[in-house]
């Protein structure tokens, strides 16, 4: 399972679709709270700490838009964001599989991410962040089980990897096709990225504005 290739028109869409200033939508701590569903959403889900916010900071050319910490339990809502052009929505996602949070906070956390996760029809991709240092954990294939069971699609994305050297994320590339092979809902190509670096930022636009596509926004 190779990696994500895009062809230069899509690449293209994925920069127009990002060209303008995305915008801050708001903050849901429950799911009473969500935006009506309109237009595609995209949801970046993963374990605490493992880069969602820094990668929409990223997507969207603007740092500080999403809060990003060193501390892991930065992000405890569903904060919403939107292209200033069209309905397209990410969605940055609390983060899972922190244990040194408060039971009750992780009990929270945990019952927002599923039921925004299930119950969301216009939820037209998760993007499935992995450390590229760690890969796979048995808390995002908890994840991974539950989005098979309810045929949302996903696609993982392996972040930080600035922070390995070059043969070792081939190697967690391979292990994670690997492992996603096994899984139905997964998308088949993964996308390596650095929000430091911007490796895979331009893959990961042109992959939403597929998402945008697809859902005729
Ligand atoms: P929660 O909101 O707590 O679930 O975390 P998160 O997944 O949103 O992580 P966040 O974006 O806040 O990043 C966590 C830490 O990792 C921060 O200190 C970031 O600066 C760092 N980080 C994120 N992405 C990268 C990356 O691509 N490379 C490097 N070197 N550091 C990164
Ligand atoms: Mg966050």
């Amino acid at each position: 399972m190779p990696q994500a290739e895009y062809s230069p028109e899509e690449l293209a869409a994925g920069e127009a679709l990002f060209r303008s200033a995305w915008v801050f939508v708001l903050s849901a701590p429950s799911l009473e709270f969500v935006p009506p569903m309109q237009g595609a959403e995209v949801a970046f889900a993963g374990r605490s700490n493992v880069g969602k916010s820094s990668l929409i900071n990223a997507l969207v050319r603007h740092h500080g838009l999403a809060r990003t910490s060193n501390t892991p339990g930065r992000t405890q809502e569903l904060n919403y964001f939107r292209s200033p052009d069209r309905d397209v929505f990410l969605v940055d996602m609390p983060g899972y599989g922190f244990a040194q949070a408060p039971k009750e906070k992780v009990r929270a956390w945990g019952e927002l991410v599923r039921g925004f996760l299930l119950g969301r029809q216009n939820l037209g991709r998760v993007f499935l962040l992995i450390d590229a240092r760690h890969g796979i954990k048995k808390v995002d294939l908890e994840i991974m089980e539950l989005l098979d069971t309810c045929a949302v699609s996903y696609q993982a994305v392996l972040t930080k990897a600035d922070k390995i050297k070059p043969h070792e994320l081939a190697q967690v590339i391979r292990e994670t096709e690997a492992a996603l092979a096994k899984h139905p809902a997964a998308y088949p190509f993964l996308i390596a990225t650095s929000s430091e670096t911007g490796l895979g930022i331009e893959d990961l636009r042109a992959a939403i504005a597929q998402v945008a596509e697809q859902h005729r926004v």
